[in-house]
């Protein structure tokens, strides 16, 4: 049984009308402190919103079950209120109180990859206001395994919905200091933990129909997914730019983690793109147009953009993974206005990269090849 809750701290109903003022505390995880926790989760408890690391990426958090913190929480992330958020639990006892059911793929996913990086979809129960699910009659659940996360949803009362901690339309945040940048004064309270060991958001699996589908490529990735339930099926609109039907994760429809500057993606053998680029970005000096690149460690040195940023070596997927969104964050910073990046493989955690990278370049890529 869960029950849907209510509350709300003289900020929470304050916000909106003014600026709310945002604590910024910092937390380890290997030395938490408890006091910060139990403040913390009084916060939600109350209505309120307390941004927090997870390994994935900082998580935007208010109690899942209070449909007026789930407004809230839109309405600080500048969201549309038809994409729906991600409940949080903190351990699997807490699970079948917010869903129909319990299916045997997602005992198995659970026992094999929580808490870790993966978000299953289920059935919602009642107790699951609309505002929480976007209005849609399933539900979104992930547990993290950041100990600084699952420590807060216990002490926030077991059930916290939360995004990811930027501005909608904006990459998701790695570190405190862009939850800061994109939240402060539009919550209650950040919590710093660090740096985000994975650096992409989880990997969506929908576990309500026939055959379960793949909403969002992440850390986890296909085959491990095959390798616990067998068939695994992927929605092939989150991957293809010209698609005609509307992705399931409604969150995969709109222009995600853009950066300021015009982004490009360059696909082709290594010296086809580095002259490719450079031809490119010798025109666009020119016409004093600032340019940057996403490049790798192979690579950085061949260039003639005003920055060049190496997400590490081009085998060391999880590296590049890590990066990522935090690159495309400091070429804001630099106000780089025309941003190359290099193509990377399509398989594995390639598969959640070259995802974020498409959408992030909404879909402009040059072929040579
Ligand atoms: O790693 C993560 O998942 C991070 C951390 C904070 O846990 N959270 C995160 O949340 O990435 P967000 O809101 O930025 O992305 C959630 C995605 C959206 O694309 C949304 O549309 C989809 O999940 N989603 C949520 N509930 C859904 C549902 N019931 N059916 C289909 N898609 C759903
Ligand atoms: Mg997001």
């Amino acid at each position: 049984m869960c029950e849907k809750t209510e509350g709300f701290s003289a900020k929470a109903i304050l916000r909106g009308l003014h600026k709310v003022e945002t604590k910024v505390i910092k937390i380890k995880e290997e030395n938490i402190n408890w006091q910060y926790i139990e403040e913390a989760g009084a916060i939600i408890r109350a209505g309120g919103l307390v941004a927090f690391p997870t390994e994935t990426v900082y998580g935007l958090g208010g109690d899942a079950l209070n449909a007026a913190s789930s407004g809230k929480i839109y309405e600080a992330k500048g969201r549309p209120s038809d994409n729906p958020l991600i409940v949080h639990i903190a351990s699997m006892d807490k699970l079948a109180a917010i869903v129909r059911e319990v299916p045997e793929a997602a005992y198995k996913l659970a026992k094999r990859y929580w808490p870790g990086p993966l978000t299953m979809i289920f059935n919602k129960a009642a107790c699951v206001p609309a505002q929480t699910t976007g209005g849609l009659e399933t539900v979104a659940v992930r547990m993290p395994s950041h100990k600084v996360a699952s420590a807060l949803i216990e002490a926030a009362g077991g059930y916290i919905a939360a995004p990811s901690a930027n501005l909608s339309g904006r990459p998701s945040p790695t570190t405190a200091k862009y939850v800061i940048e994109d939240l402060d004064g539009r919550v209650d309270m950040i919590i710093d933990g660090g740096e985000a060991d994975i650096g992409l958001e989880s990997t969506i699996i929908d576990l309500t129909g026939d055959v379960p589908v793949i909403l969002r490529p992440g850390y986890i990735t296909e085959e491990m997914l095959k390798e616990t339930i067998g068939r695994v099926d992927t929605d092939r609109t989150i991957l293809d730019g010209n698609a005609k039907q509307a992705p399931k994760a409604p969150g995969m429809k709109y222009r995600h983690y853009a950066p300021k500057g015009n982004l490009v993606l360059v696909e082709g053998t290594q010296a086809q793109v580095v002259s490719y680029m450079n031809e490119q970005l010798r025109q666009y000096k020119l016409e004093r147009i600032k340019t940057g690149v996403i490049a790798t460690d192979e690579t950085k040195d061949r260039y003639l953009a005003d920055s060049i940023k190496s997400v590490g070596k081009r085998e060391d997927e999880e590296q590049i993974a890590r990066q990522l969104f935090k690159i495309l964050r400091e070429f804001d910073d630099e106000e780089v206005q025309v941003i190359y990046a290099e193509s990377f493989e399509s398989h594995g955690v390639g598969e959640a990269i070259m995802n974020r990278l498409l959408k992030a370049a909404g879909h402009q890529v040059v072929y040579l090849q």
